[in-house]
């Protein structure tokens, strides 16, 4: 498997890689939510990707071959909140791997990279959304997130960068 040659994660120049991913980034696939254009479809969830990149704003995907992974940051306005809205100055950060490519540490890579890329542009922190059986809870608390509240049955995450 290659992770995009020697680099192994690109930064996304264009939203095509995120709107084929978006679906990949939602957890619980298997229920009623399905594929990309049902999650588009979803105003909610849509505006995690519309629009993307608006300054400020940061990503990058892997490729194996085609795109299987990515993560993202999205600022989101107080009338247009996010799940994981903190304030309008704080990115939220979604992450996403397709079935096919979980378990193999590329999500780990995606995190840590837009961590760092989100540092270099000096934002001051990234918040996320998570339920909390989701076993990517783990993986957000390795890479310093910690939990800051709950809001309907979800926790938001914040890592001060
Ligand atoms: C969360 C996710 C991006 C991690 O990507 P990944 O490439 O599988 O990650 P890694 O291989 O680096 O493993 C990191 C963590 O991912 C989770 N993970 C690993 N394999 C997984 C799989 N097959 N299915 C679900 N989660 C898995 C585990 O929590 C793992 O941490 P652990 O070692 O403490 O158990 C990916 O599993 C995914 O897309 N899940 C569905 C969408 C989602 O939950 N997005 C986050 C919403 S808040």
């Amino acid at each position: 498997m290659c992770l995009s040659a020697s680099v192994p994660l690109v930064r996304l120049t264009t939203i095509s890689s995120l709107r084929c991913l978006v679906a990949a980034a939602c957890w619980r696939l298997d229920g009623p939510l399905g594929d990309v254009q049902s999650v588009l479809a979803r105003p909610e969830l849509a505006h995690y990707v519309s629009g993307w990149p608006r300054p400020g704003e940061l990503g990058v995907v892997a490729e194996d071959g085609p795109p299987v992974g990515a993560a993202w940051l999205r600022l989101l306005p107080e009338h247009d909140r996010g799940y994981g809205f903190v304030d309008a100055e704080t990115p939220e950060l979604s992450i996403g791997v397709v079935p096919t490519h979980r378990g193999r540490g590329i999500g780990s890579l995606l995190l840590k990279a837009l961590v760092l890329s989100a540092r270099a542009q000096r934002h001051e922190a990234l918040s996320l959304s998570v339920e909390p059986d989701n076993p990517a809870r783990r993986l957000y608390e390795r890479c310093g997130f910690q939990v800051v509240g709950a809001v309907d049955g979800t926790l938001t995450m914040l890592l001060v960068l």
